[in-house]
């Protein structure tokens, strides 16, 4: 090896084993978690499917306080598929029933940590119950700034991206804009969140290694980061390592890294 080539390995093995200073991590201005793995949590403690979901929920407020620690400006949640409906009822009833508790019991948590909150997903469909927890958690939180909590529920990337063709071919219909006047932009304005910039980083606990269905417009240039560590046990040091990870990405959305570009 010459010595500018051991140089250069040198600071390649470097740059894999070192450990990041908290204050030299990238922050995320965006994280969305997919909250899975549940279901295998309360199994390995010979607890019932309901008992996984519950602890999961509860987890969700850890994640809160250690994304505010961060800075984190977005956070959203994947909480319930549109797919998840395929489950027995009895599941589907519990995790609708958590939904409907949670707001109201956290609330002064949330408003503690500054937290406003949202919705994603095809929420005119579900019962009004729940139409109108959303509306009073959104309603309620909406002065608050530090950080927006984003709740995916009866979220699906596909279905998402349907409806804003369907607002967008009933523009045309109307006449207010012509077919050739979509494009991406155009397209991303018809989405549920418009507002809300794209995630940078994506988590999925649970070992499993997908997206099911999460994100699927926003996430095209997402980092992700798998963990095995089940939901209701993910927590700071899960966090952190995802950001350390994230730190060391190099995200070049099509282009070159900065070194390279001249
Ligand atoms: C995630 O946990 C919660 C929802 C999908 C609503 P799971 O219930 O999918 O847990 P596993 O994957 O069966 O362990
Ligand atoms: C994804 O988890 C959805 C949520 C966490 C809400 P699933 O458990 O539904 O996903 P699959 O079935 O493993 O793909
Ligand atoms: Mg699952």
């Amino acid at each position: 090896m010459s010595s500018n080539e051991e140089a250069r390995f040198s600071l390649f093995s470097k740059k894999k084993t070192q450990k990041i200073d908290k204050a030299d991590l990238k922050i995320p201005v965006h994280l969305a978690v997919i909250m899975d793995g549940n279901g295998r949590w309360a199994k390995k403690r010979m607890l019932p499917r309901s008992a996984g979901h519950r602890a999961g929920a509860d987890n969700l407020k850890n994640l809160c306080k250690n994304c505010g620690h961060y800075g984190i400006k977005y956070v959203t949640v994947y909480a319930f598929s549109t797919e998840n409906w395929s489950r027995p009822e009895s599941e589907v009833h519990t995790l609708m029933e958590l939904f409907v508790e949670y707001f109201d019991r956290y609330d002064p948590e949330l408003e503690q940590e500054g937290i406003r909150v949202r919705f994603t997903g095809d929420i005119k469909s579900l019962p009004e119950n729940i139409q109108a927890v959303c509306k009073r958690a959104e309603e309620g939180s909406k002065h608050r700034t530090r950080m927006t909590l984003i709740v995916a529920f009866n979220y699906g990337g596909r279905r998402e991206i349907v409806q804003a063709a369907q607002k967008l071919a009933q523009q045309v219909k109307e006449g207010k804009i012509k077919e050739e006047e979509i494009t991406e932009e155009l397209f991303a304005q018809n989405l549920y969140l418009p507002d809300v910039p794209d995630p940078d980083l994506i988590i999925r606990p649970s070992g499993e290694e997908r997206t099911s269905n999460f994100l699927v417009w926003e996430g095209a240039y997402s980092e992700l980061w798998f963990s095995d560590v089940l939901w209701p046990d993910f927590g700071m040091k899960e966090l952190t390592e995802a950001l350390e990870a994230y730190t060391k990405r190099d995200r070049r959305f099509g282009g070159l890294t900065k070194e390279k570009k001249e």
